[in-house]
């Protein structure tokens, strides 16, 4: 059931609804009516365009959406933040507040997915503690690999052979630069578009994540681990029938940047013809 309801008293039958909807399924006899529940996204894009506030859809009332008028941030802060994010390599030893990351992953579930099928299931370990047990695991399981002879050749084995050396060397941890926390997106894999889906999530947690204050870097070294000890998904409370999306470790940032990288100019092919 998705629950569309129409207060009629604050309709204004401008059919905005019915234009709106991107599968088509609303239509405008006096107020709007929805002719195919199966057939509807659950995107909310009827609630959203209303301009008087009268849809209602899945149980949403509109009037506790943030109004978009006057409320959007504005594009040079919005320029600096993509400028200025960096990949945070040297976090704090703290546990970020849980209602943090619990207001981070909120955020990040509004990312576009393929159908809006909203499938990604973010795994986070949110405290440091647990983050620290998974770590000496993982090392304990590298080095295991590296001591068997059973790192791979190439420049994955090279880079998690030289994790493992700094790690028992000098409690070095390159796999996840030492990072309190850890979330690792995945999606059905029977979902339109998992991969891409887990990949946006990711980018938006990580923007939100550096408007406030907190440190992230995408984890490819601890993607390359869990290609060679697969079991690591389970062990994540990844589900079976899920495709991974990729790992991003975070927390508080022990470094602070002063300054924007120069990048550019971008690399653009343009069609013309
Ligand atoms: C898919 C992906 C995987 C990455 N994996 C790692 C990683 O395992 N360890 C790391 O320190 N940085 C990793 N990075 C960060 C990149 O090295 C970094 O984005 C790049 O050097 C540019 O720096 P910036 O993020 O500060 O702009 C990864 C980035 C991406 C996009």
């Amino acid at each position: 059931m998705i629950q569309f309801h129409v207060d009629e008293e604050r309709c204004i039958q401008c059919g905005e609804c019915e234009v709106e909807c991107p599968a088509g399924v609303i239509t405008l006899e006096d107020f709007p009516k929805i002719t195919d529940e199966e057939g509807c996204l659950q995107c909310q894009h009827c609630l959203a365009v209303c301009p008087t506030a009268a849809i209602s859809i899945l149980g949403k009332n509109p009037d506790e959406s943030v109004a978009l008028a006057g409320n959007m941030p504005d594009p040079a802060g919005l320029v600096t933040l993509i400028k200025g994010r960096r990949s945070v390599r040297r976090y704090k030893e703290e546990d970020l507040p849980p209602e943090l990351i619990d207001e981070l992953l909120d955020i990040a579930c509004h990312a576009p997915t393929g159908v809006n099928a909203r499938g990604v299931l973010f795994t986070v370990v949110n405290k440091r503690a647990v983050m620290n047990s998974l770590r000496t695991e993982v090392m304990a399981r590298l080095a295991k690999l590296k001591d068997s002879g059973q790192l791979p050749e190439g420049f994955i084995g090279q880079y998690l052979g030289r994790a493992v050396k700094a790690w028992q060397e000098s409690g070095m941890d390159i796999i996840f630069r030492g990072a309190p926390h850890l979330l690792v997106t995945s999606a059905p894999q029977d979902a339109p578009c998992p991969v891409q889906d887990t990949h946006i999530a990711l980018t938006t947690f990580q923007l939100m994540a550096h408007a406030r204050g907190v440190g992230t870097v995408w984890d490819g070294l601890f993607m390359m681990v869990i290609s060679l000890c697969p079991d690591l998904i389970p062990r994540l409370g990844i589900p079976a029938n899920h495709i991974l999306g990729y790992a991003m470790a975070f927390g508080a940032p022990a470094v602070e940047f002063h300054r924007t990288v120069q990048r550019g100019p971008a690399q653009v092919n343009v069609v013309s013809r």
